[in-house]
């Protein structure tokens, strides 16, 4: 079976990058983790990255005179390695929109809550703020306006009236571990895939839960 070459794109602890590691180390995975790019020396999921014994690559937005010349780099390495589809996973710089749509519907990212609803940054907070009884996470394809793009998998859980925005992420983020490797999935295998800037499953294998997660589910 082909793998898509796969790069993670990362900026810190890279629990999401565990997950795909893991996902990808099963056998019929349709996605290779060939890279792994931080744009961090320190960034905590380089580790994960060494442990799977995967190639990774430090472009160091700090050491780029402007965004242009740290996406010049950061297109080289993916060049380099041959890279077909891209995953951000914790990536905290903004991309400019011509590196967007050279990867367009190629590169996906993760985002910590319900799109549209919540974008940007302390969405667990905004959202126990907003007192919404559901929150969650999106895998989406990537679109230059932040946190927007064609939906893939969403997964959704209950927000509890003792939450905390810390107990809240967590929760997200056992969902996001679960969604992320069943998106890549999806557009590794060419099953998702963009039509008027909605995703379109063609194959869909598992149903509904192919594209939609309510966590916990029934007991
Ligand atoms: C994740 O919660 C991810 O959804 C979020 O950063 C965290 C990275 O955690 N991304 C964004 O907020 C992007 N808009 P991780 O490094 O453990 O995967």
């Amino acid at each position: 079976m082909r793998r898509t070459r796969t790069a993670v794109l990362i900026s810190g602890r890279g629990s999401n990058l565990a997950a795909l590691l893991a996902a990808a180390r099963e056998p019929g995975y349709p996605a290779e983790i060939a890279l792994v790019v931080s744009n961090r020396p320190d960034a905590g999921g380089l580790g994960h990255a060494a442990g799977a014994g995967v190639a990774t690559a430090i472009v160091d937005h700090r050491s780029h005179a402007g965004k242009p010349a740290f996406e010049a780099a950061l297109q080289a390495v993916l060049e380099a390695a041959r890279i077909e589809l891209v995953c951000l996973a914790g990536f905290m710089r903004l991309l400019s929109e011509a590196f967007v749509e050279r990867w367009r519907d190629r590169m996906i990212n993760v985002h910590p809550s319900l799109l549209p609803s919540f974008r940007g940054l302390d969405t667990h907070a905004r959202a126990i703020e907003a007192g919404v009884r559901i929150h969650g996470a999106t895998v989406h394809f990537v679109r230059s306006d932040v946190d927007t793009g064609p939906i893939i998998v969403q997964g959704a859980v209950p927000v509890l009236s003792s939450d905390t925005a810390d107990s809240l992420a967590a929760r997200v983020l056992a969902v996001e571990h679960r969604i992320y490797p069943r998106a890549l999935a999806l557009v590794a295998t060419g099953a998702a895939t963009v039509v008027a800037e909605k995703v379109v499953l063609g194959a869909e294998p598992e149903g509904a839960e192919a594209r939609c997660l309510i966590w916990p589910g029934p007991a």
